[in-house]
Order: structure tokens, then sequence, then C-alpha cells
């Protein structure tokens, strides 16, 4: 939940000064004046003006250069020294510049500053922060993947340049030109990716500060930032020093102990139209030019983690979240960027249409993409990817940064929220109404009120008089309660919590080196600075079962808040010079602040007790590159309206190609009150988000399921159905996000990105590797659905099997009534179900599945396969799971473990003994051929009940009749879902 009617009426009141920000303000919903365009934020208006200038000159040469005789080559590693001219007589500074080749076949160009790097700079207001500049992204982003290619070699040098081969077979190339520095990564001989081709690259090195004279001024008045007005005698090229020092918004005085330390780059995408990533943005997923023009947006995208009041749809605005990872797709080839940098940054975007450079030859494509990537300190640390697929991206990125956690198996079934259930009681009833409605469930969950005065880890007594009893009431179905715990901490006197903060000094510092006080829900707050190892340890300390009272096994956490959201900061969190845990400014790590908080929440639920080793669930709102290690996000205070049920679909498929999959957004609209026709559609839509969770504002009013009303209840009944009969799948399609980094749900492109069509195409997507393919309705009064078809491979309608007629590149009409969500079966698949309605997930641990078989065109193969686990546990990592891989081959359907591995050598825990009681009960064959027609029975060879090792089982052909597929079912398969089985249709 968000900022509120207490930041309301506090930006109200700074309005209200403005006479002008009340003729503007009524129109627009968010309040953009809280937050900063990159003219009022210095360091993006600086680079944007180095950029004009540079861009304007054609004799612009970029003053940085390598010094030749500092290269060195070693062990896939090319060191050397950068000068940048910084004058016109010619001083230069030194900038040490890695190029380091890793064995993935990433490359990694990081710069730092020499004297930075020595300590050699002075800071201004007697600061006590760090000098160097900030290295601390990589110790929390990265947890592998940097081990060296030995293998890279120097194919070329010489005094002007060196190249290098590196990667599979060697087929990557970075040419490193002198002067100026920069580096063109190359593949199959052709330029992909450039860095610095348009001499962009700017790392403002430190400078002390020299107090000019200012005559017309008296003493005293200059106090508090350069004025505006004020003429400078001799401007360096593209330099405006008026933001270098301090700079002021929202009421706030940023002191700058280091000046400035900005970094930019340019970097071009060579013959790519398309970029995508760099969430968390509302917008189309192909990301838009930012340098205006029709149908452009005026200003770069941000990445600044912030609590967006009422965002707004369609903008390069920041949100709560950030991960600075870039992709570019064209035709067949696919190649990315990962900006390795925790402060705020901007990415502008321009597109070259028509080929600007001839030499470009073997590029398909005639348009560029240049990008301008500008952060504020820090060191310029970025990540290369030469693809060439799609999944390569998102497997070394995983790599780099880690792969999504594999969830709890509850965590993916549907989520009960609203700001807020009142009381236990209330919590006991909605329980009971989901069971008396048969409307599935896992969670139910506790936003801010549950707390007595917002004081986390307390319960408020008169409301919540028995949490036990109603977790156990929970319990009882299987089902779980999530409580919020935010990271301000409430400034109140005989308040624990605050107290051990203050007294063991674990919070967060203001510029003075003392205890940062700020607003948030509590009103006076503290923020915990989780940065800090000792904050962890004592973090874990407070959801002790014995500490935080009222919560039991079933207790699971989300954390909302953690940009951090401060109600009267600058842009609505933390001053920049706030100081951190190891002399870091807030300033250089402002965009992990929400992972370190997420990070210590999952270290703490990891040991609530002794020996209870299970897989922590927790919500965040903020975010960075590596989030996804630790829990899911959703997309924050969205509102009930279908432009917001629209816009949730691209912004999850970013999430998806990021490596943060397991996101989602609030079904039904946190703000405002969703009607009937809305609910269902957004249930419908949430049934395919990896992360499911029904939310609502405190003053909208209630609206679980049940309380819709028929025809409505049903319907969305029946989407909650339909996401847990296909729960098998879902779950499989975490495994493998786990194992690859892949994508839960899958934009076109990442499927088929040999189709250049459905390169942008951002509403609709695949499940996984199930060939599930979902639009869901996002349009009021919609009754059909134009669903593009990427391939030319056969569709079937998921409910009827009529056979989609039309072919790769076109669109199929679906027809999707208020009851119907418009959703395929792409051809060539097999996908794993479990048809019994259950309460809730748990309940579903030992029911047998079904599977789900869809013929492709031309007589090839059927494959699919299915991961479980106990789904709780981490006895996974130590191979108590099931794998397997189906195989339709003609008229032969095998079960066999997917990674070949002897399952009969593996000694079962409890889980697997009891999965050799659960079989595959069903299995529908969609498509399945004429010849089968007339079958009455197939054989089982494999392991069936009591042991039996042949056996048949009865089928039912239907054949194909008016536009739809003939299918056969096989019931009472009873094969062991564990273990290999072959059926004859023969
Ligand atoms: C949380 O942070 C600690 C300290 O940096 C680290 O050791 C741990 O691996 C992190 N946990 C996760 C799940 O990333
Ligand atoms: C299934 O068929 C394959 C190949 O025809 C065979 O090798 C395997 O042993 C069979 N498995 C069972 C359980 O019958």
């Amino acid at each position: 939940m968000h900022v509120s009617r207490l930041s309301r009426s506090w930006t109200a009141y700074v309005c209200f000064l403005s006479l002008v920000c009340l003729f503007i303000a009524p129109a627009v919903t968010v309040k953009h004046n809280d937050f900063k365009t990159c003219s009022q934020s210095g360091f993006c208006k600086r680079n944007r003006a180095y950029a004009d200038h540079a861009l304007e000159l054609s004799s612009w040469e970029a003053p940085y250069k390598i010094l030749p005789d500092s290269t060195s080559f070693k062990d896939g590693q090319l060191q050397a020294i950068i000068l940048k001219t910084i004058n016109e007589q010619g001083d230069t500074v030194r900038l040490p510049v890695t190029v380091s080749f890793l064995q993935s076949g990433v490359a990694r160009v990081t710069v730092d500053e020499e004297k930075r790097q020595k300590g050699d700079i002075e800071l201004r207001h007697n600061s006590q922060v760090r000098k160097e500049r900030c290295n601390e992204a990589e110790k929390w982003a990265i947890v592998g993947g940097t081990a060296l290619d030995k293998g890279a070699e120097v194919a070329f040098s010489d005094k002007t340049q060196t190249t290098v081969k590196y990667g599979p077979d060697a087929k990557f190339e970075a040419v490193v030109h002198f002067a100026p520095f920069s580096v063109d990564f190359r593949r199959d001989g052709n330029s992909h990716v450039k860095l610095n081709d348009h001499g962009l690259l700017n790392m403002e090195h430190w400078r002390p500060k020299i107090d000019k004279p200012e005559p017309e001024k008296k003493e005293g008045e200059a106090d508090g930032g350069e004025a505006e007005g004020e003429k400078k005698e001799e401007e360096p090229k593209g330099e405006d020093e008026s933001t270098w020092w301090e700079e002021k918004f929202g009421g706030n005085t940023d002191s700058k102990p280091r000046g400035p330390e900005s970094i930019g780059l340019d970097i071009s995408f060579v013959g790519y139209d398309h970029v995508f990533g760099i969430p968390e943005h509302t917008g189309p997923l192909s990301l838009k030019e930012t340098r205006g023009g029709e149908g452009n947006y005026e200003e770069p995208y941000r990445l600044y983690n912030a609590d967006v009041f009422e965002y707004i749809l369609d903008s390069p605005m920041t949100l709560y979240g950030a991960i600075p990872f870039m992709q570019a797709h064209k035709k067949d080839s696919s190649v990315g960027v990962f900006w390795l940098n925790g402060a705020e940054t901007w990415v502008d975007i321009t597109k070259d249409k028509g080929s600007k450079n001839p030499l470009a030859i073997g590029t398909s494509s005639k348009t560029t993409t240049n990008t301008h990537w500008i952060s504020e300190s820090g060191l310029l640390d970025v990540f290369v990817f030469l693809g060439p697929t799609p999944q390569d991206l998102t497997k070394s990125y995983g790599e780099l940064t880690g792969t999504t956690a594999m969830p709890q198996e509850f965590a993916i079934g549907y989520h009960q929220c609203r700001w807020n259930y009142v009381s236990d009681d209330d919590v006991k009833d909605v329980d009971r109404k989901m069971d008396k409605f048969k409307i599935p469930y896992d969670v139910i969950w506790l936003d801010i009120e549950y707390t007595d005065g917002k004081k986390y880890f307390t319960w408020d007594g008169n409301m919540f008089k028995d949490p036990i009893g109603m977790g156990k009431q929970l319990d009882a179905s299987g089902r779980k309660l999530v409580t919020i715990i935010d990271p301000h901490i409430k400034n109140e006197n005989d308040y624990s919590v605050v107290s051990q903060l203050k007294s063991k000094d674990l919070a967060v510092h203001n510029k003075d080196n003392d205890i940062y006080e700020g607003w948030c829900w509590p009103g006076s707050s503290h923020w915990v600075d989780c940065f800090n190892p000792e904050a962890i340890k004592w973090w874990k300390s407070l959801f002790q079962y014995s500490a935080f009272q009222g919560t039991m096994e079933n207790t699971w956490v989300w954390n909302d808040m953690n940009e951090p959201s401060v109600f009267n900061g600058p842009e609505v969190t933390m001053p920049k010079d706030n100081i951190h845990h190891g002399g870091w400014e807030h300033r250089d790590i402002h965009n992990i602040n929400g992972m370190t908080f997420h990070n210590a929440t999952y270290e703490a639920l990891l040991s609530r007790k002794k020996g209870e080793l299970r897989r922590p669930f927790v919500l965040t709102r903020s975010f960075f590159s590596g989030s996804q290690r630790i829990g899911a996000m959703w997309t924050g205070d969205n509102q009930a309206s279908w432009d917001h049920l629209g816009a949730s679909i691209p912004m999850i498929l970013a999430q998806g190609i990021s490596g943060f999959p397991f996101a989602g957004a609030d079904v039904g609209g946190f703000f405002g009150n969703p009607d009937a026709d809305l609910q269902v559609r957004w249930y419908q839509a949430g049934a395919f988000y990896p992360f499911f969770r029904g939310h609502a504002h405190i003053d909208s009013r209630r609206r679980e399921p049940y309380l819709i009303g028929e025809p409505y209840t049903g319907m969305v009944t029946s989407a909650l159905r339909l996401r847990y009969s296909l729960l098998p799948s879902w779950y499989t399609a975490f495994y493998q996000a786990h194992k690859e980094g892949s994508p839960i749900v899958r934009p076109m492109f990442y499927t088929n990105p040999e189709d250049e069509g459905g390169l942008a195409v951002d509403d609709q997507m695949f499940v996984g590797n199930t060939g599930l393919l979902v639009k869901p309705i996002v349009e009021q009064d919609k009754e059909s659905t134009d669903i593009y078809i990427p391939d030319s491979e056969v569709y079937y309608d998921y409910f009827t099997y009529e056979i989609i007629s039309t072919s790769k590149g076109k669109k199929s009409t679906v027809s999707a009534p208020l009851d119907k969500i418009p959703l395929l079966m792409q051809g060539g698949h097999i996908f794993p179900r479990r048809d019994r309605p259950r309460r809730s997930t748990a309940l579903m641990k030992w029911d047998d599945y079904t599977l789900v078989v869809t013929l492709p065109k031309a007589g090839g193969k059927a494959e699919g396969e299915l991961y479980t686990d106990d789904g709780d546990s981490f006895d996974f990592e130590k191979g108590q799971y099931i794998h397997r891989k189906f195989v339709l081959d003609g008229n032969k359907l095998s079960s066999k473990d997917f990674e070949a591995r002897d399952t009969k050598s593996i000694k079962a825990g409890e889980w697997l003994k009891n999965m050799k009681k659960v079989t595959v009960d069903k299995i529908i064959v969609v498509g399945a051929p004429a010849s089968w027609a007339g079958k009455e029975e197939v054989t089982v060879t494999g392991t069936g009940a009591d042991g039996k090792t042949s056996w048949t089982a009865q089928v039912d052909y239907t054949a194909a009749a008016k536009g739809k597929a003939a299918f056969a079912v096989v019931r009472r398969v009873g094969a062991a879902i564990g273990e290999d089985w072959n059926i004859s249709f023969d």
C-alpha cells in the first residue's frame, strides 16, 4: 500500500503555497511535482546537455583516451588507464579500466577513478562518508558467473586498439579503441553493441570546490545553492556547475559532500529496432524513444525506487523497483547490457532509422537503437551480453544475479488481501465464506492496521485478541497468513524494537551521522539499515516465534514501503546525503536499499526456529537486480480501471525477461471500486500472473470474490479453479525459472525470436513451455479478441478444442464472452494438471494428475514436463523431487526422468515415499489421430498399484466435428507419477 492521506495532505499543503500548482495539479493523478524531471535532477540535466553538445558538433572528440603503454592482458582480463582531459591546458585525470571476459561469454567493462580509489580527495562539510566511488552494488547483486574466460585472447593489438576474441568458439570479439576510448562488441564479425560510439562517456571526476568571489552578493546570501540566474564567466563545454555542489528539491537541500560524480555512457545496439527491460515502468514492453517527437516520451526512463502515489500509465517515470538490465532484439538475434549501479539512473533511448553507418554491413535491420545511461555516482560497471538467443541472455543474467527462488507451493496459489482485515474474527469469517462459496485460496493477508499503533511485531490487542487461534483455523485447511512488516520503526518511548534499534545503532544515519528521523505510517520513525550485517542479525531475532508472538509456522511476511518511502523526504524517500553502514551515502545505494531489507526478512524467516528449514515467502514492493533470489514482487498501488488492468500485462512480461518473474499486479486494482465486469476480467488475467493476489485500498468497498454476486462470483471461481488445476504446470515453470533464469510468463519474442512481426507484441503470453497462450481481455464490453499467432503450429482453444484457423504472423479472432478467458493450446505439448477442485494447494498435495497432450501439426512429437517436490523445504536440493519428461511419438506415450537420473537409486524421504501412491489418472489427447477411432483400450507398462507392470486402461475417442479437433481421453491410467511408464495406442 501506499503513501496516502498523510502525504496527500502534506503535498496539498505544499501545493497550496504555490498558486500555479493549484491550477495544474487537479488534472493529473500522480503528484508530478513530487518527482524530478531530468532537468530538475542536476546530473541528468548535465549529462543530457553534454550529449546535446557532443551530438551537435560534427568535430566532437570525446576527451577519454587509453594510454597505449598502460594496457596489459592476462587471464581473460584487459587492464589499462584511461586519461580524461579536463581542460584546455591538457590536464588529465586517470581512470583505470578493466575489461573482463567471463566464461559465460559475457564481457564486463569497469571504469574507476584513481584518485578516489586512493582516497586522495577531500570531502566537504567534514562529511564522514567514503571517498571511493561506490562499488557496493556488486556485493548485493552478483552471486556468480564472474569466473574469467582464460581462453580469451588478444587477436590483434597496436598503438590504437586491442582486439580480444572470446566467448563460445571464440565467436565474440571486443575491439577496444584507444582514442577516444570505445568498445565495439562483435559477433560473427558484425558489430552488435558499441560503448561510447557517440562519445557521450562522461565520468565527472572529483574536484575541489573553488569558491569564486561573488561580487553581486552580500555575505550570507549565497547560502544554500548556486543562484540560478548567476552567469558564469566561462562555462566549460556542456558543463553546468550550478548543480555541482548543492541541489534543492521539495524543501530539501542535498549537501553533496563529494561534489559532482556522475557517470554517463552511450550504448548503441547496432541494427536493432527493439529494446526491452529496465523495469519498473508502465508503458509498452518495447521501450519508447525518450527525446520527444510524435508518440515518444520527452523524459528518459528513470530508475530511482520511489513510492509513486497514483502512478500514471504509459510513462518513463520511475516506480518502486529498478533492474538496470536492457535487451535488444531483432529477428533471430538478441543482445543485452546490465548496468550495475545502485544510484539514481536515467536512460535515454533514440532510434536511428535508416543506416547512418554505411559500414554496418550484414545487419538485417537498418535501425540502430542508441541508449544513453546516466547514473549519479558509483563505478561505471557494465556487462555486455551477445546472445544470440533471448534464452542466452536470461541464462547469463541469471548466472550473475541469481535466479528465482523456488517458491513455497502455496505462494503460487491465490492470495486474498485487503487493507485491512480488521480483526481476527474478520479473517476467520472471510476464511469460512471462501469455503462456503467453494472458492479456492491459500493465503490471507494483513496490512498495517493489525499492529498496535503501526508498531511492527505487535498486534492490536482489541482487534486481534487471538492471532494464534486465527492461525490455527487457517492451518486446518493448509492456509497461511501474511503479515506486513515495513522498514520504518516507530519512534516512540516504551517500544522495545525502537529502543534496541537505537541502542545497538542499527538505523540509517543522517548527513551529520546521527540517527535519521523521518515520517511514515507511524509518524516519526527510524529506518533499519539492512546494509549492516549486525542489523540483519538483530532483525532475525525479532522474527523468532518467541519474540514475534502470535505468529506461527504458517505466518509469512510482506515487505512494503522499502524504497524506502519517507512521507516528508525528498521525492517521498530519504535524503541522498543520509549515511548507511560502511560509510556509503544513501545516494550511492538507494536502488539497492529495498533489496537489503527484503533480504534481511528472508534471512530472518529462514532462522525462525532451529532445525526448521523452510523456503521463506516474502513479498516486496521495492527491488533491484538479485531480488528474484529472495521472493515475489507486485506492481504496487494500481487503480481499479481497465487501463491499469491492461498495463499489468507488459509490466509483468518486462519483469519476466528481466530476471524477476515472480510478479503480479493487485487484482481488482488497489485504488477505487471495480465493477463486476472488471473484477471478472481481472481475476481471469490474474490467474495468469505468476503472483496472484487480490488487494484493495482501505477506502474501497469490500470485494472478496463471494461478495460480487452471481453470475460473477461463479466466473471468478472458474478463473481461480483454472489457476489451481494448472498449478503443476505453473510450478514446473517456476522450476525452469529457478534453474535457467527463464521468464514464467513469456512474450512472443522470447518463444519465437525468429518471428519479426511478433517482437513487440506485449498483450498476450505463454505460460512457461506448456504452449498455453493466453490473451486476457482488458477492455470493457469486449466479447472477442484477436490473438497473434507467432508460428506455423496448430493451436486449439483450451476449452472447446476448436482448431484455430490462421497462419503465422496473423491474428485469430477468439470469442470471449465474460465467462471465458481467451486461452489457446499450441500443438506439440504435454502439460500437467490436477483437476480435482480443492480449497487450497495443501489439500491437493496427494492428488492424481491429468496430462493434456496437444498433437502438433504434421505427425511430429508432443513433449512436456512435470516438476514437483514437497513445495516447502529445501530437500529438493538433495534430489527429493520428481521431474518427468513426457513424449508422445506416434502411438506411444512415455514418461521418463527428465534428467535421466537413476530414480531407483535415490533414497526416498517422506515426501517421495508418499508420492509413490500418486498417479497419472487421466490423459487427454487433443488432436488425436483418426486411426485411434474405435479404440477402447490402451496398454500401459510401468509401475501400477499392487506392483503390476502391465495393464490396460479405457480410452474414449471423440471424432473431429465442426472445426473442433478430435480428442481421446484415457481414464484410470493408474501409472505412478514418479516412475517410468509407456502407453501404447497401437
Ligand atoms: C542476504 O544478504 C547476506 C549478506 O550480504 C548474504 O550473505 C545472503 O546471501 C543474502 N541472502 C539472499 C537470499 O540473497
Ligand atoms: C518404455 O519403452 C522404452 C522404449 O520402447 C523402453 O526402453 C522402456 O523400458 C519402456 N519402459 C517401461 C516402463 O516399460
